[in-house]
């Protein structure tokens, strides 16, 4: 008899962004006559850059020719973009991550959610709540949680990022080993500094834990004087492992390019406490399971570090940060308390009631898709998150509306 993995029965019905679009297209099938404004999952709207095109292009010439012509590159990513990120993103930064250290992937979601695999299923997780769900849904498949009751799951410590703290969680109370952190935060928008996560840095340090660190949205960040790689933390490459992506900085959503960090510095441990490097046993398991990125892809990608493509990028992180700040004026100016919008593209809004009430308010009133607070976690309960990334003449047509039906 085949037998199912029984924890995958322990996961919520669905999940969280395909339960919002199932629930958008019966709104939107009982009333057809509503244009609806989708400001709910973080996808980008705006075209590839221009730079990027033409590198896409010119490598899908090459392709066409028996001399450009490539077949599997290798898994870990074309040296010409491992090189473009660990200059740019890492060395420019002054942290010290190399070419090597450095693993292009189809995608952030796909690497934080399987990261986890490499830990023994009896490591304790400490995981934000509010959180993108990658996170926890990864490790109840994998068993690593008991089953879940009143809004957690058993086993799991939760890491609250409330009003109170300023939306960034404190250090837990007990001995965790995986800590999952995501900064500019999905979903509150909120930032850390270097101070705070220095603290981090060294708790995982002290106790000999791993910090996975979620800098997908780093791009958004205006304020300098924040981190945008956890690497500018001295010591981190001991215990950190970070998360990169071409998503919402390149408008790749649709073109599917990120990276991994996994410095060649970074342990975990056997069960008798001798350390192990992660930087090999994320190479073995990256080359069994995973076969690369297309050679136009990261050709594409390595376009936005060009003169022209970092403009054309910081472009289109301008252009929706300018959604940001107009949602979150708008919000603020109709009396709700907001966070976010000023180094992230996601308002995280307290709409005094059910979060799942206020997300039907909006698309039955105003016809704006939100994303409900309580879908990210128990303390996103009341909350809502509104995302910059559509058109500014949508986002304006959907303040308005709102206003509108609000008022
Ligand atoms: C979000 O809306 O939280 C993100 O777009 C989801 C994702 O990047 O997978």
């Amino acid at each position: 008899m085949i037998k199912i993995n029984e924890h995958f029965n322990k996961l919520q019905a669905s999940y969280l962004f395909s339960d919002i679009a199932k629930r958008v297209s019966r709104y939107q099938e009982d009333n057809p006559d509503k244009t609806i404004i989708k400001l709910g999952i973080g996808d980008v709207t705006k075209p590839l850059p221009p730079a990027c095109i033409e590198a896409f292009h010119k490598a899908v010439d090459e392709m066409a020719g028996e001399e450009g012509f490539r077949g599997y590159g290798p898994e870990q990513g074309y040296d010409f973009l491992r090189k473009a990120i660990a200059t740019a993103d890492f060395k420019a930064r002054g942290a010290d991550i190399s070419s090597a250290e450095i693993f292009v992937s189809d995608g952030a979601k796909c690497d934080t959610g399987n990261f986890q695999e490499l830990f023994s299923p009896d490591s304790v997780i400490a995981i934000p709540d509010p959180v993108y769900p990658v996170y926890l849904d990864t490790n109840v498949m994998a068993g690593r949680t008991g089953s879940f009751s009143d809004g957690r799951y058993e086993g799991v410590v939760y890491l609250e990022s409330t009003r109170e703290n300023n939306f960034v969680p404190s250090l837990p109370h007990q001995p965790v080993d995986l800590i999952y952190l995501c900064f500019p935060n999905n979903p509150t928008g909120s930032t850390i500094s270097k101070e705070e996560l220095k603290t981090w840095v060294d708790y995982a340090r002290q106790n000999k834990a791993l910090i996975l660190f979620d800098a997908a949205y780093e791009a958004f960040i205006n304020d300098d004087s924040l981190p945008k790689t956890i690497y500018e933390i001295e010591g981190a490459e001991e215990v950190a492992v970070e998360f990169r992506s071409f998503s919402k900085s390149g408008g790749f959503t649709g073109t599917r390019c990120a990276y991994t960090v996994v410095p060649k510095a970074c342990v975990a441990y056997i069960a008798d406490g001798t350390p192990q490097s992660l930087h090999g046993l994320w190479n073995r398991r990256h080359c069994t399971k995973f076969n690369g990125v297309s050679y136009p892809v990261q050709r594409a990608a390595e376009a936005l570090y060009s003169p022209e493509g970092k403009q054309q990028a910081q472009a289109l992180v301008n252009y929706y940060m300018k959604n940001a700040r107009l949602i979150r004026t708008a919000m603020s100016d109709l009396g709700f308390t907001c966070v976010g919008g000023d180094n992230s593209p996601y308002i995280w809004i307290e709409g005094n009631m059910d979060s799942w009430k206020f997300f039907d308010l909006l698309l039955d009133k105003a016809g704006v898709v939100c994303t409900p607070g309580a879908g990210f976690g128990k303390c996103g309960e009341g909350y809502i998150r509104l995302s910059a990334f559509n058109s500014f003449e949508n986002v304006s047509l959907a303040m308005d509306r709102i206003k509108n039906s609000l008022a």
